[in-house]
């Protein structure tokens, strides 16, 4: 379930063909011609920020584990039920998250591109493991969560993300002030009484759910608090500890 930031943004990609078709025909071909808006350079930016994930090893861990792991295989399953695949369309048809998708798509094909750009996140996993010793390094969900959160750059991510001295472009900026805006609708689906029933059963499978939503939370802007510094090695989040508006 550690991915569900991404799963999060995969959203986007679910929903990409859809709102791809919508949006296209934006202007009508006769329109007459305004004056030219400065071009969007969001997917550009998007981009960039992307490589700063390690797709690459992100594969490799979720491989070992999903190949290895029989709790991290149950989770997997759980991840890709119906329950699951009906609360993240719960969520999609939120207002916020609508209003949201369909500003990103305008701004992506107004910058050349399209919510397919969500695709380079996509992991492509392997059936054979061309490493058999992976099989001794895995380690249940717990371990799966302590690999995984060294390497997900999260304060990087939202760093990149969150306007800043060094982050100043408009269209980043307006991106997060949006992203900020979805907080009421993952708060309505979570509460629910299908999220609630989903958590429950994660919990019982041993995932950490407190975690995964304080990643969560901080990943978007809608917390200011990292993942607790006693469960985890701090790695780069020390810093960001250090400052009084933890908690
Ligand atoms: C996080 O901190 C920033 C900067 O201090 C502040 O503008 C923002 O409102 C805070 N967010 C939350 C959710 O507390």
């Amino acid at each position: 379930m550690q991915f569900t930031a991404w799963t999060f943004v995969g959203l986007c990609c679910l929903v990409a063909g859809t709102f791809a078709a919508q949006l296209a025909p934006i202007r009508p071909a006769a329109a007459a011609p305004r004056p030219a808006a400065p071009p969007s350079t969001l997917a550009l930016e998007l981009r960039s920020i992307f490589r700063q994930i390690p797709g690459k090893q992100i594969e490799k861990l979720v491989q070992a584990y999903l190949l290895n792991d029989e709790e991290f295989q149950a989770v997997i399953r759980d991840i890709n039920s119906l329950q699951a695949y009906r609360l993240s369309r719960q969520l999609l048809v939120q207002p916020e998250v609508r209003q949201l998708l369909q500003w990103l798509s305008q701004q992506l094909i107004l910058s050349g591109s399209s919510l397919k750009i969500f695709e380079d996140l996509e992991l492509e996993i392997k059936v054979l493991n061309k490493y058999p010793h992976a099989s001794q390094l895995v380690n249940g969900i717990r371990g799966f969560e302590l690999d995984f959160y060294q390497i997900y750059p999260l304060e990087l991510i939202r760093s990149l993300l969150e306007p800043s001295a060094t982050q100043s472009s408009p269209a980043l900026t307006e991106l997060w002030r949006r992203l900020v805006a979805v907080l009421p609708a993952y708060e309505r689906v979570i509460g629910s009484p299908q999220g609630k029933l989903f958590i429950q059963k994660l919990q019982a499978r041993g995932v950490a759910v407190q975690d995964v939503d304080a990643l969560i939370r901080y990943q978007f802007g809608w917390s200011n608090a990292t993942l607790g510094g006693n469960n985890y090695p701090s790695y780069d989040y020390t810093d960001y500890l250090g400052q009084s508006s933890y908690y």
